[in-house]
């Protein structure tokens, strides 16, 4: 009887993460999707925990489950209260990391389990290659993961050396014949050979990880989070779990969409990430040296107030400068208070804009901005041409038309917000410098181009200030 509500606890888990997996993929829904699949895991949790059995005895350890729970508990939920949303990558890269750990150490453990009893019972080839494959790909993406985690605080640097790319190669291949070969001779004799691959996986996943861009960092993340569902998934066939099993799968097969999906919003291969050198900005912030090419004009705070309190419609392009800038809340001010003076104001939303899949949508959805005044890509593009003011705030490559004119250009083949085809446009930043491709914006030397420099925040502020005087 309590095999059948252990494996009821386990399907509802799994429907769970299926449902909210579905219900993240709108911003009107995503909160409670994330809070349905959380429950479903709860209870498949608590169901393993009061309700599994081997050989007719019950887990047990229970101060030591419990202890656990309530550490890993207490320091999941303050990090995630305390994290500002432009370290949102770097929190899920340190979180997918100690996944990766969790699923190399399931193998560690049954490993050792099995080498005990390997003079009176071998372990099945079935079983070893899911330990192998739980302990390598759950170790890369520790260490890869780690990695990326102190490249994105600023505590690692790019690193690489000529050939990495050879070596890398080659260390694969050590790993995988070295497991290859644990799987069909272990013996008492050659066991040590695991401790090996693992640590030649943990080095594997440090060079992986080390000559990657920091600014390519969020697809790594990605593609690291499916190698993580994969190594859980290990864990589920070798403890014969369900839940497990599907929660990894569904890790593994949304790591793996997603990164292809950023890829092709980039217009770009997933190699080209993994070993293109891709412009001349890595660290995701401005760029550095890059002298403007010809001229572009300026505009007041006044005249872009008034411009903007005029107009029948205003559509606003964020970027990544207004999340560094953190001026979500005035932009959102500023979008009611032209609102009501009877312009109407939408948001156009890039699929990469920003650096993590959904950034602006989290962004302004924290500001409390109406769901329904954000358009994607396509539906943005029909509307800029009955636009008069477009306001790009911290934007800059996903407006770049050189990825529709220039074939030259490392984001050729990019789709664009084709904020051009606006009667005007004014674009907010700081300098002239470029964004993350690292390559000039021929946008701000167009003849209806005005450029409002400054930070988004401050900018906004100010721009407020003058709207109401309008
Ligand atoms: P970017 O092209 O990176 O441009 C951002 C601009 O914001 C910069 O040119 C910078 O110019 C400006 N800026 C920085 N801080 C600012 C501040 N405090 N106030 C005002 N402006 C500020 O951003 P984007 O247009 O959002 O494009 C995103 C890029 O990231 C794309 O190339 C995309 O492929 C890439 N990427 C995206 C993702 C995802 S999933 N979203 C993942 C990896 C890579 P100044 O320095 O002159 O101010």
């Amino acid at each position: 009887m309590e095999l059948n509500i252990l494996t009821l606890c386990y399907l509802i888990g799994s429907i769970t993460f299926i449902l909210g997996l579905k219900m993240l993929s709108n911003p009107a829904t995503a909160r409670k999707g994330n809070l349905v699949a959380a429950g479903g895991m709860t209870i498949a949790i608590f169901g393993t925990i009061f309700l599994y059995e081997e050989n007719g005895a019950k887990l047990g350890n229970y101060p030591w489950i419990f202890a656990a729970l309530a550490i890993g508990g207490i320091i999941g939920t303050m990090a995630a209260k305390k994290v500002k949303m432009t370290a949102m990558p770097e929190m899920v890269s340190l979180f997918n990391g100690m996944g990766g750990a969790c699923a190399a150490l399931i193998s560690f453990i049954e490993f050792g389990h099995h080498v005990k009893n390997i003079a009176t019972e071998a372990p099945s080839t079935g079983t070893l290659i899911t330990i192998m494959v739980g302990l390598v790909i759950g170790s890369i993406s520790f260490a890869g993961s780690m990695i990326a985690w102190g490249k994105l605080n600023g505590k690692l640097k790019d690193f690489s050396f000529p050939g990495q790319h050879i070596f890398n190669l080659v260390l694969l291949a050590v790993i995988v014949g070295l497991a290859g070969y644990l799987t069909t001779s272990l013996s008492a004799d050659n066991y040590y050979l695991f401790y090996v691959i693992a640590v030649l996986s943990l080095v594997y996943g440090v060079f992986f990880v080390f000559p990657i861009g920091g600014a390519d960092m969020p697809v790594v993340i990605s593609l690291l989070n499916s190698f993580t569902g994969v190594a859980a998934a290990c864990g589920g066939f070798l403890y014969d779990n369900k839940v497990m099993l599907t929660g990894g799968i569904l890790v593994g097969a949304a790591g793996t969409l997603l990164t292809m999906l950023m890829c092709k919003a980039m217009n770009r291969s997933l190699s080209n990430v993994l070993i293109g050198n891709f412009g001349g900005n890595k660290s995701g912030g401005a760029a550095s040296g890059s002298t403007p090419q010809g001229n572009y004009k300026e505009i007041s705070l006044s005249d872009a107030a008034t411009v903007m309190a005029y107009a029948n419609k205003v559509i606003i392009v964020p970027g990544y400068g207004l999340a560094v800038a953190q001026a979500q809340h005035t932009c959102h001010e500023l979008e009611k208070y032209l609102e009501e003076k009877g312009v109407e104001v939408k948001y156009a939303i890039h699929p990469v804009a920003g650096r993590m899949p959904g950034h602006m949508n989290v962004l302004l959805a924290e500001a409390d901005v109406s769901y329904d005044k954000l358009m994607e890509m396509e539906q943005a593009n029909d509307e800029f041409k009955s636009t008069d003011v477009v306001l790009i705030l911290g934007a800059n490559d996903v407006v770049n038309p050189a990825a529709k004119n220039d074939p030259s250009s490392p984001i050729y083949g990019m789709p664009i917000l084709e904020v051009e085809n606006a009667k005007t446009v004014i674009v907010n930043k700081r300098s002239m410098k470029p964004g993350y491709a690292g390559i000039e914006n021929d946008l701000f030397f167009q003849p209806k181009t005005s450029m409002l420099f400054g930070d988004a925040k401050k900018a906004l502020q100010d721009l407020l200030a003058e709207v109401k005087n309008v």
